[in-house]
């Protein structure tokens, strides 16, 4: 199996799934300012098995921030989660709860997809899927999770990784990888916080550490809370045995966070980076001032536009928005952008 995990230098920085945000073209600028791995959105096994080419909506949930998904149009599953080159290493989400769903939609990604990696959702709570008994009320039923954690292992030579919460009611992250840990996946991203702490309470950082020390062949990223490169040293330098980091909101309208923390972390700190031998090509010059967050936000509209035409100029609105949040006259910035019906509105109103 050729496993891309092991081949990036630690620490390992991923830009974790987000639905209706980790489109490719986001994906595509995580990667060129810093982020080491980038995930898809999650996808359905369901809407795989039964209907890989039909239009399908996972946005309709209850996420955090719901109104600025801004109404993802229902995609295509197998749309959902194409890429781009230079998104690679990249992973592709599944969620569901039935294993032989699992394994078509593991065959069908591996197959026709071809992505670096396989990742299975045991961490969302949003309730349109956690009362379907997906997500993270998985957590809560240990032995189909092993049967869909098998089910994907045994039906890709990708590697599989899962993404799970520090516990669900009763059910600890401890546990669960404790009852899982022999089925051969090889990456686990921990959200330090419960069902219960949905996406503000208390973060367990000291429960990720302790799962890395007790299960060492595992990789094991931290993931919940990390808003700046301060954030994520302080997590890194805190509890050292972990392989590395997901960023999920800290990225929004700040990409450049991954190559921040790098910068962070060569330049003052005792955990060592090491620069990766193969960055794309990319310039991964730091955008600090607003004439290169500009030039970003124009790649990034070209790149959406590229990839999802007229409707991805609507989709941007919400990127738009985060990247000018804080610079001087950002509120006419963003009324203006926001009514941009064209690259070239946007390129003007930049300019
Ligand atoms: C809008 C939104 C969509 C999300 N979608 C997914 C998803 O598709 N799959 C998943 O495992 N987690 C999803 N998450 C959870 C994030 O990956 C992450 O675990 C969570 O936001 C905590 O990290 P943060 O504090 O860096 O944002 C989503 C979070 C947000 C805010």
């Amino acid at each position: 199996m050729d496993n891309f995990w092991l081949k990036i230098k630690h620490p390992i920085l991923a830009l974790a799934p987000m639905a209706g945000i980790t489109d490719s073209a986001y994906r595509q600028i995580c990667r060129r300012y810093g982020a080491d791995v980038v995930y898809s959105e999650m996808a359905s096994v369901s809407a795989l098995y039964f209907h890989p080419v039909k239009y399908f909506s996972i946005t309709k949930n209850n996420f955090v921030n719901q109104n600025l998904l801004n109404r993802v149009k229902p995609q295509k599953t197998l749309e959902l989660v194409k890429f781009e080159k230079a998104e690679r290493p990249y992973v592709v989400q599944l969620f569901g709860k039935e294993p032989a769903h699992f394994a078509k939609a593991t065959k069908i990604i591996s197959e026709k997809v071809k992505p670096d990696g396989i990742d299975i959702n045991f961490g969302c709570p949003a309730k349109k899927v956690f009362s379907h008994g997906s997500g993270c009320a998985l957590m809560m039923q240990k032995e189909l999770a092993r049967e869909i954690i098998s089910a994907v292992c045994e039906n890709t030579k990708l590697p599989v990784s899962i993404k799970i919460r520090a516990g669900v009611k009763d059910a600890t992250a401890l546990e669960f990888v404790k009852y899982t840990a022999d089925i051969p996946y090889s990456t686990i991203m921990i959200h330090g916080r419960t069902y219960e702490g949905g996406f503000s309470g208390p973060l367990d950082f000291k429960l990720v550490e302790k799962i890395k020390k007790m299960f060492p062949d595992k990789i094991v990223l931290a993931n919940g809370g990390i808003n700046s490169a301060e954030d994520g040293v302080k997590i890194l330098k805190d509890h050292p045995p972990l392989d590395g980091l997901g960023i999920a909101r800290g990225a929004w309208g700040r990409p450049w966070i991954f190559d921040e923390i790098k910068d962070l972390l060569k330049n003052n700190v005792g955990v060592q980076f090491i620069e990766p031998e193969n960055n794309n090509g990319f310039d991964k010059s730091n955008p600090y001032d607003f004439n290169r967050v500009k030039k970003i936000m124009l790649l990034h509209a070209k790149l959406i536009h590229k990839d999802k035409g007229q409707h991805g100029l609507f989709e941007i609105r919400k990127h738009m928005s985060w990247y000018v949040k804080g610079f001087p006259g950002a509120s006419e910035l963003r009324r203006k952008l926001v009514m941009a019906k064209s690259i070239e509105e946007i390129k003007e109103i930049l300019s």
